[in-house]
C-alpha cells in the first residue's frame, strides 16, 4: 500500500496566501486497477493558479509535476518511465493515464528532468507560443517582457533574441537584472528600484515597443502600454501583480493608449497550441542543447516546504522557474 502526502488549500487565500492557508494530508492509495498507474512525484512546479476560481477549499493544490512510475498495469507507461502531471502538490497518485504525458522519448540523459517544468516545458512552451502564434515577432523588432527573470520571461528573452530582436527586460533585483544580461537582453531594469517606470522604459527604448510580453499587469501595463508604437502588438499571459489582491486594484485604465495607438492586445493560455506541443518542445529542447537558451532553476529541497517555495515564488525569491525536488 502506498502512502500519498498532499498539500490542500484549507483556506482560500485573503491577501498575500500564509502558512495557515495550507493543510497537510495523509491517505493510502488504493491498489491498482487494470489500465492505473501509480507515479512518485520527483520534480513539482509551483504556479499561482486562479485559485478561487479553479479550487475549493479541502482540494489539493494545483500544479505541474515530473513524476517517476512506480507501478503500473497500464503498458503505455512501464514501471521506472517518467511523466509530465498535473496531479498537485503530493508525493505519489494514482492515475488512469488519461492526463499524463510522456516525457519526451529521447529525452538526452545528460539534460535535468526537471527542465520538463520549465524552459523546455509548459513555461517555456508558453514563451514560445506567446512569442510566435500571438505577438508574431519579427526580425529587428523591439520587444519588452516583464517578470522577465522568471520561468516564462527568461526564455521570451532568449527566444526574441534567437529571432534578431532588441529585448528589454524587467525585474524586481539588481541580480535579476545581471542575469538577464548573462542572457544577453540588451537592455534590462529594476522596476522596485526605478524612479519612474515610465522614464526607465524611455530610456530603454527612445522608439518605443513593437511588441510587449505582459506577466505582470496593473500599473507596470499601463506604464507600458504608453510606450508601445503604433500598431504595437501585446500578449497578455500573466497579471502577477493583482493576483493577491484583496481588494482589486483600481486605474488608471490603459485605454486611451489602446485606442489612440490602434493597439492589438490577446490573452493567451499555454493549452491552445496543445497539439503542437511536442514539435515546440524539440526547438526548446534543440536550442537548448545549442546552447542558444539558458536554463535557471530556483531548487528548493523537501516536499514539506512547498507552502514556503510557493510564497517565495511569489515573493520574488526565484531566478528562473521555481521547482520543488523530492
Ligand atoms: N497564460 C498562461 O498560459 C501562463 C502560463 C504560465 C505562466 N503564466 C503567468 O505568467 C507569469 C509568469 O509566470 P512564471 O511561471 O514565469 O513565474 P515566475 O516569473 O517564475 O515567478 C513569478 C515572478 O513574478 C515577479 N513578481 C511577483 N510579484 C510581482 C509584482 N507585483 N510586480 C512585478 N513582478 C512581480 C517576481 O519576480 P521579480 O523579482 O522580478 O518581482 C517572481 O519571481 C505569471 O503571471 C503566471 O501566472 C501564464
Amino acid at each position: 500500500m502506498v502512502q500519498a502526502k498532499s498539500w490542500v488549500l484549507d483556506k482560500h487565500f485573503d491577501g498575500f496566501p500564509k502558512n495557515s492557508d495550507f493543510k497537510l494530508k495523509v491517505e493510502k492509495l488504493p491498489e491498482l486497477k487494470n489500465g492505473d498507474v501509480i507515479e512518485r512525484n520527483k520534480f513539482l512546479g509551483v504556479i499561482r493558479a486562479f485559485s478561487r476560481l479553479q479550487m475549493k477549499e479541502g482540494d489539493v493544490m494545483i500544479g505541474t509535476q515530473v513524476a517517476k512510475v512506480i507501478q503500473s498495469k497500464n503498458s503505455a507507461f512501464p514501471v521506472g518511465s517518467h511523466v509530465v502531471t498535473s496531479c498537485g502538490w503530493t508525493t505519489h497518485s494514482i492515475s488512469d493515464g488519461k492526463e499524463l504525458t510522456p516525457v519526451m522519448a529521447d529525452w538526452p540523459k545528460d539534460v535535468p528532468l526537471s527542465l520538463a517544468l520549465g524552459a523546455i516545458g509548459m513555461p517555456g512552451l508558453t514563451a514560445l507560443h506567446g512569442l510566435e502564434d500571438v505577438l508574431g515577432l519579427k526580425e529587428g523588432e523591439t520587444l519588452l517582457v516583464n517578470a522577465a527573470a522568471g520561468a516564462v520571461g527568461s526564455v521570451v528573452g532568449q527566444i526574441a533574441k534567437i529571432k534578431g530582436c532588441k529585448v528589454v527586460g524587467s525585474a524586481g533585483s539588481e541580480a535579476k537584472v545581471a542575469f538577464l544580461k548573462e542572457l544577453g537582453f540588451d537592455e534590462a531594469f529594476n522596476y522596485k528600484t526605478a524612479t519612474s517606470l515610465e522614464e526607465a522604459l524611455r530610456k530603454a527604448s527612445p522608439d518605443g515597443y513593437h511588441c510587449f510580453f505582459d506577466n505582470v499587469g496593473g500599473h507596470f501595463s499601463y506604464a507600458a502600454f504608453q510606450q508601445m508604437k503604433h500598431f504595437g502588438r501585446v500578449a497578455v499571459c500573466g497579471s502577477i501583480s493583482v493576483y493577491n489582491d484583496a481588494t482589486p486594484q483600481t486605474g488608471p485604465f490603459p485605454h486611451l493608449a489602446i485606442i489612440g495607438k490602434e493597439l492589438k492586445v490577446e490573452g493567451l493560455l499555454h493549452d491552445r497550441w496543445k497539439d503542437r506541443h511536442p514539435q515546440s518542445q524539440r526547438r526548446l529542447m534543440g536550442w537548448y542543447r545549442e546552447g542558444k537558451l539558458q536554463c535557471r532553476e530556483h531548487v528548493t529541497k523537501g516536499f514539506e516546504n512547498m507552502p514556503e517555495a510557493f510564497m517565495g515564488m511569489l515573493k520574488g525569491d526565484n531566478t528562473g522557474k521555481a521547482i520543488i525536488a523530492v
